[in-house]
This record gives structure tokens, sequence and C-alpha cells, in this order.
């Protein structure tokens, strides 16, 4: 079966066409970061907007690309939960609009949940029960998966989310948003414990995270410079947050492996793309097996919506009604 997959929740604009949930055979980004840089984070309204003019051809290109004809497609996918409300109601009318044109079903997709399909779409054969592990700006958690469609969360971040971390730092540093890449791209040159920067713990909730203090430390060590940085400053201060931030989640997940029954932990999200969190989680985890998405699927984007919609769709075979909510929170 061919889906079509839509995703609209945050800033980018994508859409998919996958066959039984696995091929790849079209997925299209158009990404809003130009429009919300000089904000250093998601202008909710702004992106309602520019999904509203993208979608369309953003879709006509999607279906283009795969070479098949929108005639035969059976299925669309859509995000409708969690993200903005603006930018889900877009993505989620135009799958109804197209569902009632072409006469197929649709079916709605929790986008965080997709996070984690998309490391089981290069996996040949996903095992469970396993751990989740969800890393973007949105979201930072940890959740049983006993299957396809079934998460249940274990933790979660009581304050800013990891993406959040390294934006917000990002920006302190002066870097461009969104803050990962370029915090990683310096942090290669920099000496990752020569700030010691505090892990986020919570109280009385081991597995729960929390990055605001990290945040906060990285300002203060800020005000105590010399302003302007040196070039090494910046690279060892974005090494020591990175650090600091990425083993406390490395190190969360592996307490979580002995709790909960686990073969496998699958990883996903925007930060998932980072190769120091790689390394981590292979020098603390190597008793596991890991499970990543390919770099272009860590972050937001359509084929992974298709992918997981394909999976809840054969599993029960009931579509979404044409009542379907958007829903901000998971
Ligand atoms: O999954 P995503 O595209 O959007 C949400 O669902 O939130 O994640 C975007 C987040 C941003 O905060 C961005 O700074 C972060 O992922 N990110 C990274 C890297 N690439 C993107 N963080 C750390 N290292 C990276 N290489
Ligand atoms: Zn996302």
């Amino acid at each position: 079966m061919y889906v079509l997959g839509i995703e609209s929740s945050c800033d980018e604009t994508a859409a998919a066409i996958v066959e039984d949930g696995k091929k790849i055979l079209s997925h299209v980004v158009a990404s809003q970061t130009d429009l919300h840089e000089k904000y250093g984070g998601v202008f909710p309204e702004l992106a309602s907007r520019r999904h509203s003019e993208a979608i369309l051809p953003v879709i006509d290109q999607a279906i283009q690309k795969s070479n098949i004809s929108y005639k035969e497609i059976g299925l669309i996918a859509v995000t409708n939960s969690p993200g903005l409300m603006g930018p889900l109601l877009i993505g989620v009318n135009t799958a109804k609009a197209l569902s009632l044109s072409w006469n197929i079903p649709f079916i709605g997709v929790n986008h965080v949940e997709a996070h984690l399909y998309a490391a089981m779409m290069s996996s040949p054969n996903p095992s469970f029960p396993s751990l989740g592990v969800v890393l973007s700006g949105g979201h930072t958690l940890l959740c049983e998966i006993d299957g396809f469609n079934s998460y249940k969360k274990i933790s979660t971040t009581v304050d800013d989310a990891v993406g959040e971390a390294f934006d917000k730092v990002a920006s302190l540093l002066g870097l461009p948003y969104p803050g990962g890449p370029p915090i990683e791209k310096l942090a290669k040159k920099g000496d990752p414990f020569r700030y010691d920067f505090p892990s986020g713990r919570v109280k009385r909730s081991p597995l729960d995270f929390s990055f605001s203090g990290l945040k906060t430390a990285v300002l203060y060590q800020l005000q105590k410079m010399k302003s302007p940085l040196t070039n090494q400053e910046k690279c060892d201060l974005a090494a020591s947050f990175q650090q600091a931030a990425l083993s406390d989640i490395a190190e969360k997940t592996l307490l979580a492996s002995k709790t909960y029954p686990c073969q496998s932990i699958y990883l996903g999200g925007g930060v998932a793309c980072n190769l120091r969190l790689r390394e981590l989680f292979q020098e603390k985890i190597p008793h596991i097996p890991l499970y990543w998405p390919d770099k272009e699927l860590c972050t937001d984007n359509a084929a992974m919506i298709a992918g997981l919609g394909f999976q809840n769709f054969a599993a029960n075979l009931i579509p979404s009604p044409l009542s379907l909510a958007a829903i901000t929170r998971s």
C-alpha cells in the first residue's frame, strides 16, 4: 500500500510517499528555519501562515518524485498531535480534504511515536519489548515500546527539552538557530571537561530529565568570563555543555534498561543526529542493540508519519473520523 504522509506540527512542512510502512519512495521537507531564526525559536503564527502556503506544493512534489500517480495512494497519514495548534490544523485539514476528494481513508499519527518509528524503518525486524528515547526540540522522554502501536511513557523532562537547551545555549554563545548543529561543530574542537556543568538530577525521580539548571550554569559561567570570548573558550563551553547534557541522557537510559524489559533501544528526534550522543550510548550501553534513524529522518519529516500510519492502519484497519482533532499535547 502506498501511503501519503503529511507533517506540519512545528516548523517543517513535509510530505512523503512510503510503501508498506518501510520503503520511502519520496520525502520532501520545506524548512522554515529562515523565518524563525531571528526569534531564536518558532513563532507559531508565522509558522501557520508558511505551512498554509507550502503544504500543497510540498505534497505535489512528493507525489511527483515518487513516480506514482495520486490515484495509487491508498491511505493518508497525518500528524495530529502533539505540536502547535495552528500548524497542526493545517496538516490535519489538508489530510481531511484530500481524503474526501480522493475518497480514501486517513489516519492521525502521534508525532513523538513516529520519531521512534523512524529508527525502526532502518532496522530489519524490530524486537519488543524495547526502550524508546525521544530527543527533540519539543520533547525529551523515555518510554517502553511493546509493539508498533504500543508506547508507554516512563519519564520526561520537568522543564526544557534537550533540543531547546541546545538552542538556548547556542543563542547565549551567539550561534544561529537551530543550535544543535553549530554546538556539535564547535564541541568537536573543545575540551568537554574544561567546565564542570551539572547534570540535571530530579529529586526522587531518577529517570526524569531537567536541563534548565544546566542552561543557567552556562549563563553564569559566561558572566564570569571576559568578553569577547576566544574561539577556544567558545569551543570548550560548547563541548562541556554537550557532554553534561548528553551523558546524563545516556546514563538515565542505562538505568531505565536495568528497570524495564529491554531487548533493544530505539532513538529519535533532532538531537539523535548528534554523533557525540551516539558515541556516549555506544560507550555506556554496549550490551544492548541501539537503533538510530538515518540522519535525515532524525529531524521532522513525513516519511516516519507515513510509516507509522501504515502500521497503525494495518493493525486494526480503522481510519480516523472526519471529526479527528488536532491536539497540542500528547
Ligand atoms: O525533531 P526535531 O526536528 O523537532 C522537534 O520535534 O522538536 O528537533 C529539532 C531539535 C532542535 O532543538 C535542534 O537544535 C536539535 O534538534 N538538533 C540537534 C542536532 N541537530 C538538531 N541537537 C544536537 N546535535 C545535533 N546535531
Ligand atoms: Zn519532531
